[in-house]
């Protein structure tokens, strides 16, 4: 497995795989293409063989001067369980932590029924907030905020 820097050549894939696994909450592909050419963190994790095969991907944004924001991330349905989004995460954090010396807090939003995602979050040591946003995502779901001080 590699976990490598998205470069505009992967917006076909990522987008693919962005709707096949949020659907109606997925990112349109304007807001990829956008993500990918802002010079924000946008990492992708691979197998190592020819053909590349895209095993998940996962976008920081820094919305305040020493505030990252996990804004997308997922793993392949084939490839869940795995392992995979705990190495994609690991490496994320270290990589905020090396490259962005000024940031002191990641956080993230997290649908309150994704209980696997709540759960690798929590091993990761991120907080969830007690009280939950209402409405938060487009499909009519409410988020819980999730922190990490680094
Ligand atoms: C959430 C997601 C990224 C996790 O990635 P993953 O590769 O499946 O996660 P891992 O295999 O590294 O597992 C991480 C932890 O999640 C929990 N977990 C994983 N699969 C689980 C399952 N089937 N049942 C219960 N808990 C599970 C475990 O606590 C696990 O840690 P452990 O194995 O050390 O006990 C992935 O499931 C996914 O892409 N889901 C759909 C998109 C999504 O929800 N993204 C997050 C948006 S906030």
């Amino acid at each position: 497995m590699k976990i490598k820097d998205v470069s505009i050549r992967d917006l076909r894939s990522i987008s693919n795989l962005e709707h096949q696994i949020f659907k109606e909450n997925a990112f349109s592909i304007k807001l990829v293409e956008k993500l990918i050419q802002q010079n924000t963190l946008f990492l992708k994790l691979e197998d190592g063989k020819i053909m590349k095969k895209l095993i998940g991907f996962i976008v920081v944004i820094k919305d305040r001067e020493d505030q990252a924001n996990i804004i997308n991330f997922l793993i392949h349905p084939q490839f869940q369980s795995k392992g995979y989004g705990s190495l994609l995460l690991q490496e994320t954090i270290e990589r905020i932590k090396k490259r962005l010396k000024e940031i002191k807090k990641i956080v993230l939003n997290v649908q309150v029924n994704n209980s696997i995602a709540i759960k690798l979050y929590e091993k990761f040591n991120f907080q969830k907030n007690s009280k939950s946003i209402e409405n938060y995502y487009q499909s009519g779901e409410d988020a819980y905020l999730m922190e990490l001080s680094t």
